[in-house]
């Protein structure tokens, strides 16, 4: 049984993606620093597999734990998503973010090659976009100077995955995220941000379970069909599964370059107002919200054009917006013991 190591598995979307890696056979072992997670996570994850991860609380950060974590354990593949990804923060404590996303990735490569670990999967971002020229948008679209330090982190992270597997042995895909939302059906795992949520949708929830007073929607005066911005919103568990695919490409030696990078979005756009609308209608609740001032760093719109994973990746989500939002309600009526 290949043994895959998950860094950041406890986290949102790591979580998720640990479920559907241990349902396609693999045993999984996770690295977490809990710095935004629970320990309890694994055994949620027990709960829906069956199985309860092997899980080491480790600051990667620290290059001598990382050296004696491979020294220890015997890895085939790595799934790295452990990073922060605040962008408000990012802006105010940029060493925090160069330090944590970057030197971490470093030792994780370094012992790549020391322990002859091929197959590597990153967590990138649409932020390395930028705000886009063009609509939807394709992996070949120019990367933009980025709006932040956190996405000038996945942009850095890139250069450095293209050029380590361009010098070496190792094979790689960067998954590029579009705005990952909802939980898993079965109401174990879901988003749990700690403080106030900086994301759209766990803010809605949180409102509409009466912990937030009202939503503030960042400005309505962009140029798009209602005015507020854009976004291409996808199912955590479809997003969860592109990763158990991308890894099988890998494991299968089907990729047709040592680094190749795909967009993990659905391809269709929805606006901050049609998402409220949306989670009204299928929650049943009148949501709270009030227009306020733009959120400065948002871009106007994005969405994934989604034919190379499609036709190269041989993957495309499955689930409906209303279903990830739906998902997202039940996570929180659950973690808030409301009927
Ligand atoms: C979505 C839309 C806001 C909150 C970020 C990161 C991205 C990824 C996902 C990590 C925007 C509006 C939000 C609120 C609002 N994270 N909004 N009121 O900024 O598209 O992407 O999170 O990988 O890298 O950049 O997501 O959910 O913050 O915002 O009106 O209380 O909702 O203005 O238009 P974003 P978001």
């Amino acid at each position: 049984m290949k043994k895959i190591l998950v860094t950041g598995g406890l986290g949102y979307i790591g979580s998720h993606t640990v479920v559907e890696l241990q349902q396609a056979g693999y045993q999984v072992c996770i690295i977490d620093d809990l710095s935004n997670a629970e320990a309890e996570v694994a055994d949620h994850i027990q709960a829906i597999s069956g199985v309860q991860p092997q899980f080491d609380k480790l600051d990667l950060r620290v290059k001598a734990d990382v050296e004696d974590y491979f020294e220890r354990n015997q890895i085939d593949g790595i799934i790295h998503f452990a990073a922060s990804k605040a962008v408000g923060e990012s802006v105010e404590n940029p060493l925090k973010y160069y330090e944590n996303n970057l030197n971490t990735l470093i030792y994780l490569l370094q012992a790549c090659q020391k322990h002859d670990i091929a197959h590597f999967i990153f967590s990138s971002s649409c932020t390395v976009y930028g705000e886009p020229d063009s609509l939807p948008i394709t992996e070949d679209a120019p990367v933009k100077p980025a709006m932040s330090p956190y996405g000038n982190t996945k942009q850095i992270a890139e250069e450095i995955l293209r050029d380590t597997c361009h010098a070496g042995a190792l094979q790689c895909i960067s998954l590029r995220y579009f705005n990952p939302i909802g939980a898993h059906p079965s109401g174990q795992i879901g988003e749990l941000p700690k403080g106030t949520p900086q994301n759209l949708v766990p803010f809605i929830t949180q409102t509409a379970a009466g912990l937030r007073e009202q939503l503030s929607v960042f400005g309505n005066d962009y140029p798009t069909s209602d005015g507020s911005c854009v976004r291409d919103y996808i199912h955590v568990v479809d997003l969860a599964i592109a990763h158990v695919v991308a890894l099988q490409r890998l494991m299968d030696g089907d990729n047709s370059d040592q680094y190749e990078v795909y967009n993990l979005g659905t391809g269709r756009g929805a606006s901050v107002l049609e998402v409220v609308n949306a989670f009204e209608s299928v929650s049943g609740q009148k949501l709270n919200y009030q227009i306020v001032d733009r959120r400065p760093g948002d871009v106007i719109a994005v969405y994934a054009d989604t034919n190379k994973a499609k036709d190269v990746l041989g993957w495309k989500t499955e689930r409906s917006m209303e279903e990830a939002l739906d998902s997202a309600w039940v996570w929180e009526k659950n973690i808030r013991n409301l009927t």
